[in-house]
């Protein structure tokens, strides 16, 4: 069976990396337009690489959780896709080996010219680091407004699923919201997020609760 999980930022949240939309828009205290779009870049490039110094940092000090494992330890059984909108690395250190980004990822770099340049990138990033073109590098990392490269990739697997399974997200964020719709009518969908924005129906069942706890609840269901 082909299982395809979509997880947001809830699913980190028990290894402490915070979700903004359960701070007041706020994203460990700072303004999401200001350290999450280009035109923040634009206006305050030391301020923005700051921001994403810290998230690394603070990123290389915690570890997965529970609900990282189980999904991990679900390869074992079923053939697993994990589409992620965090920028993490939980899902790999816990062992997924088919994870796709939408929205980039902290341990790496690109250019901010030359979109094809990405590499591995564990260190701070400082106004005047520079590509081997010499231009400034800038976080991976899919800014608001900025295009989403995996989303086709995403859209695939999904629709090839057998069922879904949803994890710590408030399907607010678009076009990774927008995923689910391309679904197959005959896949179940499973939904774990302690303040769930989807009912149940005949379709989906709810587990209104923490990742640790209702991801494993979520997996037996699945058979
Ligand atoms: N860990 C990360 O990589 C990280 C963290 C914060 C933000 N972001 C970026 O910002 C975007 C939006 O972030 P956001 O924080 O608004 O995410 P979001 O809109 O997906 O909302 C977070 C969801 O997590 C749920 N949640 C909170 N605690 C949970 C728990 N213990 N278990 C399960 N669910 C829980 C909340 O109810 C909420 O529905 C992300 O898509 C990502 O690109 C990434």
């Amino acid at each position: 069976m082909k299982i395809v999980v979509l997880t947001g930022a809830g699913i980190s949240a028990e290894s402490g990396l915070k979700t903004f939309r359960d701070s007041n828009g706020l994203w460990e205290g700072h303004d999401v337009m200001q350290v999450a779009t280009p035109e923040g870049f634009k206006n305050d490039a030391a301020l923005v690489l700051e921001f994403y110094n810290q998230r690394r940092r603070q990123l290389l000090e915690v570890q997965p959780n529970n609900a990282h494992t189980a999904l991990a330890q679900l390869e074992a059984t079923h053939d697993v896709t994990i589409i992620t909108q965090n920028v993490d690395d939980l899902h790999e250190r816990a062992g997924s080996t088919a994870v796709i980004h939408l929205h980039g990822e902290l341990l790496k770099v690109r250019s901010s010219v030359n979109a094809q340049y990405i590499v591995d990138w564990q260190q701070d990033v400082c106004v005047g680091d520079m590509c081997p073109n010499g231009h400034q590098l800038r976080p991976h990392i899919v800014w608001f407004g900025e295009a989403v490269p995996m989303l086709d990739v995403a859209i695939d697997h999904v629709e090839s699923a057998d069922a879904l399974l949803i994890v710590g997200t408030s399907m607010q964020v678009y076009p990774a919201a927008g995923l689910v719709q391309y679904a197959s009518n005959h896949a179940p969908i499973y939904f774990v997020d302690p303040k769930p924005s989807i009912d149940s129906s005949n379709r989906i069942t709810v587990f209104a609760e923490k990742a640790t706890t209702g991801v494993p609840k979520a997996i037996e269901r699945l058979g």
